[in-house]
């Protein structure tokens, strides 16, 4: 059974909580992308806005950090109400501080790479993480095609944690939508991760059902 993360970067801001509220009844989690204009070129998210949407849903707030020193954000973030924060190995340079640090102020924690670094540099850290997130787009900006060249990494990593019998979240984040989700899913994923497939769809609601319908179709 996997999951469906709906990624608010997409949504229109004018309106955040009820295009929130609209799809909570299909994702899962909510995915917040927080990037400090340093590590991507954009600004976009943080504890501000995790603080103002917390108390409009229940559901889980999974934070995708694209910023330099990543755990300087996590006592903010945590107080603001996240759950889980997703940093990018490329942002550190030995990821066991900020998995001590994440979980050390109350939060889940998973490390997220780009498309340029090897899987395998994830494999020492599996049994100590709550997820692994492989981007499938250059970070920054929603609205990008998803890179097929994500699918074999995911295998990798699937086969990694099936051979250690290792249960956490595989994610694949960026051009997710519902001509290539099942693809995602047979390749070894259990977490979707969509924001326009949902938010620039013409029926939000019905395209989150549609997606988590693929998600709960479980790996294939
Ligand atoms: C981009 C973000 C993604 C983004 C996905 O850097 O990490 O989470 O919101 O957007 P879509 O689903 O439109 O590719
Ligand atoms: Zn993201």
């Amino acid at each position: 059974m996997g999951r469906l993360a709906a990624s608010i970067l997409a949504a229109d801001f004018g309106h955040l909580a009820d295009q929130m509220k609209v799809v909570e009844r299909y994702a899962d989690l909510f995915h917040i992308d927080i990037m400090d204009g340093h590590f991507v070129p954009p600004i976009a998210l943080g504890g501000v806005v995790v603080a103002s949407v917390r108390p409009v849903t229940e559901l889980t707030f999974h934070g995708h950090l694209m910023v330099e020193a990543p755990e300087s954000f996590f006592e903010e973030l945590s107080e603001a109400g996240m759950d889980i924060v997703s940093f990018h190995m490329e942002a550190v340079p030995d990821p066991e501080p900020g998995i001590a640090k994440a979980r050390s102020a109350g939060m889940g924690v998973g490390l997220t790479l780009t498309m340029e670094t090897p899987v395998e540099a994830t494999f020492p850290y599996l049994d100590q993480v709550d997820d692994v997130m492989l981007m499938s787009i250059r970070p920054g900006w929603s609205g990008q095609e998803l890179n097929p060249e994500v699918f074999p990494r995911v295998e990798a990593v699937r086969r990694e944690l099936d051979g250690r019998g290792i249960d956490i979240g595989l994610e694949v984040d960026g051009g997710v939508n519902l001509q290539n989700a099942r693809r995602c899913m047979e390749a070894g994923a259990n977490v979707l991760i969509a924001a326009s497939a949902i938010f620039r769809a013409p029926d939000p609601a019905e395209a989150a059902r549609c997606l988590a319908e693929v998600a709960k179709g479980g790996r294939g």
